[in-house]
């Protein structure tokens, strides 16, 4: 196949590589506008439904941000691309960090204000539900780039690679090339979990950019946000522990609102609890709190009861790490405590998943204090 840049491929719908519509844009030709224009409509109304016109729709696209004002957090960071989007001169973009904190949106917001009503024929979006292999890069990508496409000078077409640290390395030593022979008229932005999963000559052609988890204060702003244009009931408590589930994950977050809602209706600690199938806080609380006191029969026979509740060593041990960590010991205790925590911590991702190991910890932390 000829690398020219100027070759103009025409693509037929149906012969299509994988079957994503909704993420495959593709211009095709300039004869048949009415058919181009149709399938992307489709995708633009499923990414950004404005908030109340679909009941069925799950609350994390409902309120999916489409603007940079609407997402939270990482301020540093938006405020970075939106001087690209100002400029509209983006360069190719890694964006990385954890689940749920607004990679895909940010790309998909840059987008949509580089590329305003282009931002259909001129955005391929791939993600992990799309085949990446090499041939994908080889024939999709590239004749994307090749495309011909009337933008505003200045403009440039736009790849999103989406969990791009799900593509395979030859995958991406294809991507090194392409990216260049085509900087003229695309650009290309991976999002990622962790950069180093792309390799370094992908990482040296494109500005990485780093997101953080959100914070509690971040996560319970958006969801009391929902619970007001939901009309949900909520305690303050609730809230708070559907936040400490979320652990700065905001999908997370409101997919446990939206679960909780749908399954009590009313947002309480218990109903959170309940239906994210985390240990209590407020018993992993009381287990510490008798490990501070040296109280261990009293400290068993709550970590025995979560054990028979079924959750495993895993779920507890992190859960006690997130109540240790924020609870209101002195900080001598606390810093004791989380010690041991992490060492159980580590035995029990060694594989030694055990109620004695648990035992064994709290028996520790009982002594802590009468030493
Ligand atoms: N910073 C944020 N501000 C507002 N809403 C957010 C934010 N981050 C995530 N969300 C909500 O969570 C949903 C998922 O976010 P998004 O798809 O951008 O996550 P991501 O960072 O790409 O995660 P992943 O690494 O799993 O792909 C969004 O639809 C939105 O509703
Ligand atoms: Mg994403």
């Amino acid at each position: 196949m000829s690398d020219k840049e100027d070759d103009v491929m025409v693509i037929d719908e149906g012969s299509d590589v994988e079957g994503d519509s909704k993420k495959d844009i593709i211009k095709k030709d300039k004869k048949s506008p009415k058919k181009a224009s149709q399938s992307p409509r489709k995708k633009e109304e499923k990414v950004g439904s404005a908030p109340g016109d679909n009941s069925n729709v799950p609350w994390i696209e409902k309120y999916r941000p489409h603007l940079f004002e609407e997402i939270v957090g990482n301020e540093e960071t938006i405020v970075r691309l939106s001087v690209f989007a100002k400029t509209g001169n983006m360069p190719n973009l890694i964006l990385a960090g954890p689940p749920g904190v607004g990679k895909t949106t940010t790309i998909l917001c840059l987008a949509r204000i580089l590329l305003g009503e282009n931002f259909k024929d001129a955005v391929l979006e791939l993600n992990a539900s799309n085949d990446r292999g090499i041939d994908v890069v080889r024939n999709k990508i590239k004749l994307f780039a090749q495309q011909k496409i009337s933008l505003p000078p200045g403009k440039h077409k736009v790849i999103i690679l989406d969990e791009a640290d799900s593509m395979t390395e030859g995958a991406q030593q294809a991507l090194r090339r392409t990216m260049e022979l085509y900087s003229a008229t695309t650009r290309f932005a991976l999002a990622c979990n962790t950069s180093d999963k792309i390799i370094p000559p992908i990482q040296s052609r494109c500005a990485v950019v780093r997101f953080g988890k959100l914070s509690d204060a971040q996560v319970l702003a958006k969801l009391m946000a929902v619970c007001a244009a939901e009309s949900i009931n909520y305690s303050d408590e609730g809230l708070q522990a559907i936040v400490f589930t979320a652990q700065g994950d905001m999908r997370q977050g409101l997919n446990n609102l939206q679960a909780t809602f749908h399954g009590f209706g009313t947002i309480t600690p218990d109903n959170v609890f309940k239906v994210c199938d985390e240990p209590s806080p407020l018993a992993v609380q009381q287990m510490l709190d008798h490990c501070r006191d040296g109280n261990i029969d009293e400290a068993y026979k709550i970590i025995s009861h979560l054990w028979k509740l079924g959750y495993s060593a895993e779920d507890i041990i992190s859960n006690i790490f997130r109540v240790c960590k924020s609870c209101a010991f002195p900080e001598v205790i606390k810093i004791n405590f989380i010690k041991h925590i992490g060492m159980t911590h580590m035995r029990i991702a060694e594989g030694m998943n055990s109620l004695i190991q648990l035992t064994g910890l709290i028996a520790t932390l009982c002594s802590i204090n009468k030493k």
